[in-house]
């Protein structure tokens, strides 16, 4: 019957009706503004009308925001979550209200049972990745690493820090001298990696540099530069994320490895809120993307040439 028809029709509600929020962290890094732009174009793609809040890397903004859209009474809410823990009390609200939260490229520290899912990489293993590719290229020689982490608290900065760690484990020619958070910024990763030059005997004791992404790294090779020390050669680099201009300094000989993060999370993370809505069983807690290593044996300038369209 025509009742039926209209039942039907308002029970299996196509993306194209669904209003998502998009509680972002802000625009920190090349990968950030990569992950936006690629996330409202997925969002347009399916139709999806997006309520897009950046949080100025700020907890409390993505609290307020995720607040503002219940109140909205949204579909369904994507939180990329600036750091791991306080999410507890306002992804209840969430679940209270029905809506279905799916975390998008860092973890929380929260009952798994408050949010869908969680696209995400595996954030240890890209750590594991970046240090077992130095203490490959270092062989036995003696190395003191410098390292750059990201943001204080934030699940990349806490397992990229572990994941290096183990594995540069029991490689005691390997030793990690500084380390500090440069925030996951270019102006940042510049600034700290300034004072570790001047620690460390202007950067003459300092073989290598691990950055938690590569914006830290672009930053700190500019400041390797200004230190008349050649980055690439002098000072090896490792970096996390795969973004254009890294790939760029890896073709100048200026960057050597980078662990790549896919900037399209939205992609997974819209297929399973559609499938969930449809089916209404739950996909599973954790979404992983893929983690590629790229060295100067890549052709640098080639992937530079296929990625610099691709959202950056
Ligand atoms: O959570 C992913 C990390 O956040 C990226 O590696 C970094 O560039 C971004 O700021």
């Amino acid at each position: 019957s025509a009742t039926m028809l209209a039942a039907c029709m308002f029970t299996s509600a196509s993306a194209k009706d669904l209003v998502v929020g998009f509680s972002q962290i802000g625009s920190e890094s090349g990968w950030r503004a990569a992950e936006t732009t690629l996330t409202k174009q997925e969002a347009k793609k399916r139709g999806i009308d997006l309520k897009f809040a950046d949080a100025q890397q700020k907890q409390e903004n993505q609290i307020k925001a995720i607040r503002s859209f219940i109140a909205q009474g949204v579909d369904a809410i994507l939180l990329a979550p600036v750091v791991e823990t306080g999410w507890d009390a306002v992804l209840k609200e969430a679940k209270e209200a029905k809506i279905p939260v799916i975390l998008l490229d860092r973890t929380v520290a929260a009952p798994k049972d408050l949010y869908l899912t969680a696209v995400t990489s595996d954030l240890i293993h890209e750590g594991k990745v970046a240090g077992d590719w130095l203490v490959k290229t270092v062989g036995d020689k003696k190395c003191n690493i410098v390292e750059l982490q990201g943001t204080t608290g934030s699940s990349p900065a806490i397992a990229r820090k572990k994941g290096f760690e183990e594995a540069i484990k029991g490689h005691d020619n390997l030793k990690i001298v500084r380390s500090q958070t440069g925030d996951f910024t270019r102006a940042k990763g510049k600034e700290v990696m300034e004072s570790f030059l001047k620690a460390e005997n202007g950067g003459k004791d300092i073989c290598a540099l691990y950055a938690h992404n590569d914006d830290m790294a672009v930053g700190a090779i500019q400041a390797i530069k200004e230190a008349g020390l050649k980055p690439g050669k002098d000072i090896l680099t490792v970096s996390i994320d795969s973004v254009p201009d890294l790939f760029k300094a890896m073709a100048a000989g200026e960057a050597n490895a980078t662990v790549e993060l896919t900037p399209n999370m939205a992609g997974p993370a819209f297929d399973a809120l559609d499938a969930y809505l449809k089916t209404k069983k739950e996909p599973p807690k954790w979404i992983q993307t893929e983690s590629k290593l790229y060295t100067q044996a890549d052709d640098p300038q080639k992937v530079y040439e296929q990625k610099k369209d691709l959202g950056y």
